[in-house]
Order: structure tokens, then sequence, then C-alpha cells
């Protein structure tokens, strides 16, 4: 990476297959970019990994030649934006790349704002993490829109993994009996050691379905789905009546190729279920909670951090140029915890 310039992954071609593949991304140098009015020029200190990244760059959202889309964390350089300074630290979205503008005219906006971070309050990288859209994802989906009741067993999908673990955690600080499902036997350690799970079980084994049921010896009362496909339908005969679901993604299904609606293909192996235990269903957008609970979320959360009584995993990748990679290994399942590019040292750290 040459400092003086500014480097970048842009999107080479609409992906062709199902998963990432070397060259559907590109490397570029290129100029420092340099704020104009209300605007300001910040350096990437931490990238966010996110599946619905890969939606974007398969449905042509993302067009090629374009920068990748991704939140971060970064430091302001120089700035023509009221409110911010050379120094500050915001979360704001420069994509994959190591400088970015913000502001007046920048698409990169986005639906979430950019927001100052004092490191003071809980450390920067949480920013796209537990305290970020990640954080806000999981509390929407089961502290909104499921509503958990002390006593109600919790079934997480994806336990071990950004989203889930926090959801996981948040059903046990509600007084819930709460049950993991993850892959490989150190992340199922790792949500009974770690998060503190009732039970966990993994969706590896053949018979998934027979450790649900014994895990779940009263049935489930809310189920974050986080993957569906075969992790679903094991879910499905142990849904207590009046259960609710929110459905916050199904990562299993996003390198389908045979051009069905995942969304539709889940519901129609539902269905029957849903009419028969009158399961209550809930679709997850996060962007549609920011208005009315971002604060909310923020405040409680940070309490919960702070304390100390929420436990987060991290999983590094360390460079720019390995952002393809971390990539590919979040949709295969590879990483273990909140998969975060460190484009910089953070100096807060050091
Ligand atoms: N609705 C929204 O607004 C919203 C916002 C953010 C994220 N999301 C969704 O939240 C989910 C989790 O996202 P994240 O960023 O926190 O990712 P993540 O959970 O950190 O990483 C993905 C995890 O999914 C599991 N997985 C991957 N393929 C699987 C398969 N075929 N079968 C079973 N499990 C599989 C893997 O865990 P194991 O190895 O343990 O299986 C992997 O670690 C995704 O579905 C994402 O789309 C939704």
């Amino acid at each position: 990476m040459n400092p003086s310039m500014n480097s970048q992954w842009q999107l080479a071609r609409t992906p062709l297959a199902g998963w990432p593949q070397d060259g559907d991304f590109s490397w570029h140098e290129t100029t420092m970019p340099a704020p104009g009015p209300n605007q300001m020029l910040t350096e990437t200190l931490y990238l966010s990994m996110d599946p619905y990244q890969w939606g974007r760059r398969r449905s042509g959202t993302e067009v090629p030649g374009e920068v990748c889309h991704g939140r971060t964390v970064s430091r302001v350089l120089e700035s023509q934006l009221d409110g911010y300074q050379a120094g500050d630290f915001v979360f704001n979205t420069n994509g994959w790349q190591s400088h970015g503008l913000t502001g007046e005219g920048i698409s990169q906006f986005g639906y979430m704002v950019p927001r100052k971070l004092d490191p003071a309050q809980a450390p920067l990288s949480t920013a796209i993490g537990i305290m970020g859209m990640l954080g806000l994802t999981a509390y929407s989906g089961l502290m909104v829109q499921c509503q958990p009741r002390a006593g109600e067993t919790v079934v997480v999908s994806a336990a071990s993994g950004g989203v889930g673990q926090v959801a996981a955690q948040l059903a046990k600080l509600s007084g819930c009996r709460v049950v993991g499902i993850a892959g490989a036997a150190q992340k199922v350690q790792f949500c009974l050691e770690e998060l503190g799970l009732d039970a966990c079980v993994s969706h590896l084994d053949d018979d998934l379905s027979a450790q649900l049921a014994a895990a779940c010896p009263d049935g489930c009362d809310v189920y974050f789905e986080n993957v569906g496909g075969p992790v679903f339908e094991a879910v499905l005969p142990v849904l207590n009546k009046g259960a609710r679901i929110t459905v916050c993604g199904m990562i299993s299904q996003y390198g389908n190729t045979d051009g069905k609606n995942a969304q539709e293909v889940w519901r129609a192996a539902g269905q029957s279920t849903f009419d028969r235990q009158q399961v209550v269903v809930h679709p997850l957008f996060v962007g549609n909670f920011v208005a009315d609970y971002q604060q909310r979320f923020l405040d409680e959360m940070g309490e919960y951090v702070r304390a100390g009584r929420v436990f987060y995993k991290e999983d590094r990748w360390p460079g720019l140029d390995q952002a393809p990679a971390a990539f590919s290994a979040m949709l295969a399942g590879r990483n273990f915890g909140k998969t975060i590019v460190v484009v910089r040292d953070d100096p807060t750290l050091s």
C-alpha cells in the first residue's frame, strides 16, 4: 500500500458464480481525494465484512468499477464538514478503501449517517460490531420484534457469528433458556463456555433435529433465523404454539444459483407449521429501526459493554489486501466471530 495514494478494492465484474471467486475484485491505487465544502477526508481503520455485501454484488446493485461497499471506522484527516475536525474518530461508509470522502453529495452515506465515536465509551471497532449495525440488528430482531419473556426458550442460528452472539446474549440477559446452533466444535464450545448458553448443537452433525429436540424440552418460543435451509427445517418441529421468528438472514442460501427466491422457498417450507402453530414471522431489515431505536440501543448496549455484561468476539484480518479473503471466509463459515479487516493500526490501542 502506497501511503500517499488511496488504495481500494473495486468490483471487477458482476459475480459469475454462487460464491466469491478470484477475479470478482480488482485492486487499484488512485490519487488521494480532496474534501470539498461540507465534506471530510477520513482514513479507514476498520472495515466491516457483512453477508449483505454479497447480495448487492450479485444483484447488480453494486456495479463493476465501483468501490466495494462497506461500513468503516475511520479517523478524520481533513474536514470542511460542520461538527468534525482532524483527529476525530467516526463511524462512516468508506467502503473497501484506505481513504474516503464523507459528506454532502457522497452517495456512500447510505442510511446510516456518520457518527462521531468516543474511544473512552467503547473500543472503536465495536462501532462496526456490537455497538453498530450488527448489534442493532440483533437488538431489533430479538428485543423489538420478538420480545422474549423470562423463562421462554430462544433458539439462535449462527450463534457464534457477529449478529448471533449478540442476539444470544441479549436473550440470556432477558432471562431466557438459550439454545445456539453453530458449526465447528470450537464454535459450539465458545457458545457454551464464553457466551454462557444453556445448550448448543452443531448443524454439521447428522442428527441435528434430534439434538435440537433434546436441547429444547419445552419447545422453542423464539427463533432468531440467520441461516435458513436445513437448519431452519430442523427448527420447525420444535416451534411452540404462538412462537415468534425474526427472519434476520439466510446465509446458507446466498450462493444459490437456481434462480429461486430464497424468502419464498423459506416461507413455503415453513407454512404448514406456521399455520398449525400460529407462528408469527417478522421479516427484519435493520435500516427500518435506525430512526426509532438506534439511540435506545446505543444507551442500553453501551451500558452492557462498559459493565462487561456482554462478551464479544472479533475475527480480525490484518491489511486491506486481505478483504476478499476475509469476505469469502465469512460467507463459507470459516470466520469465528464478527469479521473485521484492520486497515490501519488503531491509535487508541497503542
Ligand atoms: N436483516 C438485516 O437487516 C441484517 C443485518 C445484518 C446481518 N443480517 C444477516 O445476519 C446473518 C449473520 O450475519 P453476520 O454478519 O453476523 O455473519 P456471521 O454470523 O458472523 O457469519 C456467518 C456465519 O453463518 C454460518 N453459516 C454460513 N454458512 C452456513 C450454512 N450453509 N449452514 C449453516 N450455517 C452457516 C457460519 O457459522 P457456523 O460455522 O457456526 O455455521 C458463519 O460463521 C446473515 O444471514 C446476514 O445476512 C441481516
